[in-house]
C-alpha cells in the first residue's frame, strides 16, 4: 500500500506565479513532497497563441510524469483554460488539478456586488472564464479586466517600484472606491494584492483560486489513495526554463515573501 503513495506533486506555471499556489498546496498538504517548475523562458502565457500554451503544457507534465509525479497541479489559469482538457484525456488515471478564477466564491460572498475579475487576456477570452461567468455571475456585476504586462512584470520582481503601482492604475484605477470585489484570475496576481487594494479601496474584497486548488488536490490524493504518510515531512524542490541560480533564488524568495 505504501508503495503507491509515493512520487511527487508537479505543479507549474509561466513563472513565478504558480509559486502563490504552491504556498496554498503546502500550507494544505505539509507531508507530500512538491517539484515546482516555472516556465519562465516562456512568460507570459497569456499573451501566446492557443496552440502554444497547449504544446508547453503537454511538455512539462510529460517531464514531470517521466520523473515520477503521482499528481499534477496547473498553478496557471491560462494553462488550465487552454490545456486542462487535453491533458486529462492524454493521462486518465493521473489526478490532474487545475486552477480557475475564484467567481463562484466571489459571486456567493457578495450576491449583488461589483466584482472586477483580473487575468490574462487569454483567461478572459477562453470559454471557460464565461462559462464560469455565465454560472455563477448571478446578480453580480461581473467586470472582466484584461491585464496585458503585468504577470511579465511581476516576474521582473521589485514589487513595490512606482512603475509597477502605475501599471496597476492603469488597469483598475478608474475602479477606486467603486469596486466591492476583485477576483485574481492570474496566479501571479496575489503576489500584489496590497498594490491593487492600495488603488481600489482597503475594504474590497479578494479572492483567489490558491486555497480551493489545495483542497481539490487532497480530495483527489485521497480518492487515489495517494496521500503521503503523515509522519513524513514534505520537500520543495524549484526548477526553472530559466535555470540560473538567479532565478531560482528568486523563486525561493517569492516562496517565503509575506503577502
Ligand atoms: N500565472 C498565469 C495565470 O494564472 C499566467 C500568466 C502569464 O504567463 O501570462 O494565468
Amino acid at each position: 500500500m505504501s508503495g503507491c503513495q509515493e512520487g511527487f506533486v508537479g505543479v507549474f506555471d509561466s513563472g513565478v506565479g504558480g509559486i502563490s499556489v504552491l504556498r496554498s498546496l503546502v500550507s494544505e498538504l505539509p507531508h507530500e513532497d512538491f517539484r515546482f517548475f516555472g516556465d519562465s523562458a516562456n512568460a507570459p502565457y497569456g499573451e501566446k497563441t492557443v496552440s502554444q500554451v497547449l504544446d508547453l503544457s503537454r511538455g512539462i507534465v510529460e517531464g514531470f510524469l517521466a520523473d515520477g509525479a503521482k499528481a499534477i497541479v496547473i498553478a496557471c489559469n491560462t494553462a488550465t483554460s487552454v490545456a486542462a482538457a487535453a491533458l486529462r484525456s492524454a493521462h486518465p488515471d493521473v489526478p490532474i488539478i487545475g486552477i480557475e478564477p475564484a467567481l463562484k466564491p466571489a459571486a456567493r460572498a457578495l450576491p449583488h456586488g461589483r466584482i472586477l475579475v483580473m487575468a490574462t487576456e487569454v483567461t478572459l477570452r477562453l470559454d471557460k472564464y464565461h462559462e464560469l461567468a455565465e454560472a455563477w455571475g448571478g446578480e453580480c456585476e461581473v467586470i472582466p479586466v484584461p491585464c496585458p504586462g503585468l504577470a511579465a512584470r511581476i516576474e521582473r520582481g521589485n514589487l513595490d517600484a512606482p512603475d509597477l503601482r502605475e501599471m496597476i492604475r492603469g488597469f483598475v484605477g478608474d475602479y477606486s472606491g467603486h469596486v466591492d470585489g476583485v477576483v485574481l484570475g492570474c496566479t501571479h496576481y496575489p503576489f500584489v494584492r496590497r498594490q491593487i487594494a492600495d488603488i481600489v479601496g482597503q475594504d474590497v474584497r479578494f479572492f483567489d483560486g490558491g486555497a480551493g486548488t489545495a483542497r481539490q488536490l487532497r480530495v483527489r490524493l485521497v480518492g487515489a489513495g495517494l496521500l503521503a504518510d503523515r509522519d513524513r515531512s514534505g520537500r520543495v524542490e524549484f526548477a526553472s526554463s530559466l535555470d540560473t541560480p538567479a532565478e531560482l533564488e528568486l523563486y525561493r524568495s517569492f516562496f517565503d515573501l509575506s503577502v
